[in-house]
């Protein structure tokens, strides 16, 4: 069983075309989705799943579908978290969350306080989350505590490194599953994702349903990890 869970949810736009519905309609299924997701790796006892749900370059959609996810993600705020942490899901945001609403930033950090000492799931958000600005952000960390006498560069090494990452409390992921057929990562954990076995499903992220999850666990436990160190 994978220890961590990342998903990279895709493919809501193209179930609302095929439907002949706007947009937010693809948007608003996929919300259900994330419920399901999140049953579905409580049953299957997945410790850490972690959600992309909106990368930082999806600023650049249009205003209009901007104003639709975060109004989404304002609506589930208001109505998931109390059921989360009843679930005994603990809550935590990668990302740049100062780009969101100050209403919505505000729920985020009530939602992860509220949820703070929960340990049944660990569910992480990626909100405005891109892998790179992450690694950038990291370096500059890195490079501010040596400047300031804290940190030899010397002993600057991947572990240490990690650390000064937005993922330095979680494992990194074991498998990465996206929806929809693309097969990219989007500038999702591109650090975190060096050994991750990554699972790519046909299904529309609005359709995926808890037999999705299974499959991609089911592949997952047909390959073999190797790190590099079993030659062919
Ligand atoms: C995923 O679905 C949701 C977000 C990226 C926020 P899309 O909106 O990317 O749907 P497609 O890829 O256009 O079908
Ligand atoms: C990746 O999906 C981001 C999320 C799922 C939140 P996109 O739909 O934005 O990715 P591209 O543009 O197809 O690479
Ligand atoms: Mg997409």
């Amino acid at each position: 069983m994978p220890a961590h869970v990342a998903v990279i949810m895709d493919g809501n736009g193209r179930w609302a075309r095929a439907r002949g519905l706007p947009r937010v309609a693809g948007h608003r299924a996929g919300a259900e989705a994330v419920r399901r997701t999140i049953r579905a790796a409580i049953s299957h006892g997945v410790r850490w799943l972690t959600l992309y749900a909106f990368s930082a370059e999806n600023w650049r959609r249009s205003p209009a579908e901007v104003l639709d996810l975060t109004g989404l993600l304002r609506h589930y705020l208001k109505n998931e978290i109390a059921a989360l942490a009843a679930e005994g899901v603990r809550l935590s945001v990668i990302g740049e969350p100062g780009r969101f609403a100050a209403d919505i930033q505000a729920d985020l950090a009530a939602a992860e306080r509220l949820t703070a000492g929960n340990e049944r799931l660990n569910l992480t958000i990626a909100l405005s989350y891109g892998a790179r600005a992450e690694i950038v952000a990291a370096a500059r960390a890195a490079a501010a505590a040596a400047a300031a006498g804290r940190l030899d560069p010397q002993q600057l090494d991947e572990e240490r490194f990690g650390r000064f990452l937005a993922t330095a409390a979680m494992p990194d992921p074991d498998l990465i599953v996206r929806t929809s057929g693309e097969q990219r990562l989007s500038n999702f954990l591109l650090w975190q994702a060096a050994y991750s076995e990554l699972v790519f499903l046909d299904v529309l992220w609005p359709d995926f349903a808890e037999t999705d999850f299974s499959a991609a666990l089911a592949e997952y436990r047909r390959r073999e990890r190797r790190f590099g160190a079993r030659p062919g």
